[in-house]
């Protein structure tokens, strides 16, 4: 059975994100969206129980997907939790420096789970949590990049 996980910090969660999402629960028999809950590198805009809402509520429809928090070590546990698959997304080359640099480490420590990548699709490749932070905090609309949670969110917060 192939179990996997795509960790994050969905600081906010994007249409980006969930995209990968929906492609990963047709992948896998099941998909847990771990979410780093780690006060060493601390939320910008939501804190974890934000952070878990909205990706719940975002994949309410998905039955074989999980939503769970994580911290410390990412292998330490996906080990615990029985993954044999870290799924992540690539937008373009600084992404693939960064994540293979990742996927090696995380292979030497943990060489029972693989990471496997999938492209994001080309109209999210240039989406971020960063830059949708960057719109919303300055008036931006930013209704065409996140999910109704999401923007719903964002108008609270900014209120
Ligand atoms: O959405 P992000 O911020 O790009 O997600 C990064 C994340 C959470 C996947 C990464 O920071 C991570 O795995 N952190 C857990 C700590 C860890 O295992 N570090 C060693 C990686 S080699």
């Amino acid at each position: 059975m192939s179990r996997a996980l795509y960790p994050g910090s969905f600081d906010p969660l994007h249409n980006g994100h969930l995209d990968i999402i929906r492609r990963g629960s047709l992948l896998f028999e099941r998909l847990t969206v771990a979410v780093l809950d780690n006060p060493l590198k601390n939320a910008k805009l939501l804190d974890t129980a934000e952070r878990v809402a909205l990706l719940q509520e975002a994949t309410a429809g998905l039955e074989n997907v999980l939503v769970d928090t994580f911290s410390g070590l990412l292998v330490t546990y996906a080990e615990r939790a029985g993954a044999n698959v870290i799924l992540k997304s690539l937008r373009n080359a600084t992404d693939f420096e960064y994540e293979t640099q990742m996927a090696h480490l995380n292979r030497g420590l943990y060489p029972d789970a693989e990471t496997l990548f999938l492209l994001a699709a080309p109209e999210w490749s240039f989406v971020s949590s960063t830059r949708v932070r960057e719109l919303a905090s300055l008036g931006a609309d930013v209704s065409g990049l996140v999910p109704p949670a999401t923007l719903r969110m964002l108008t609270k917060k900014s209120g």
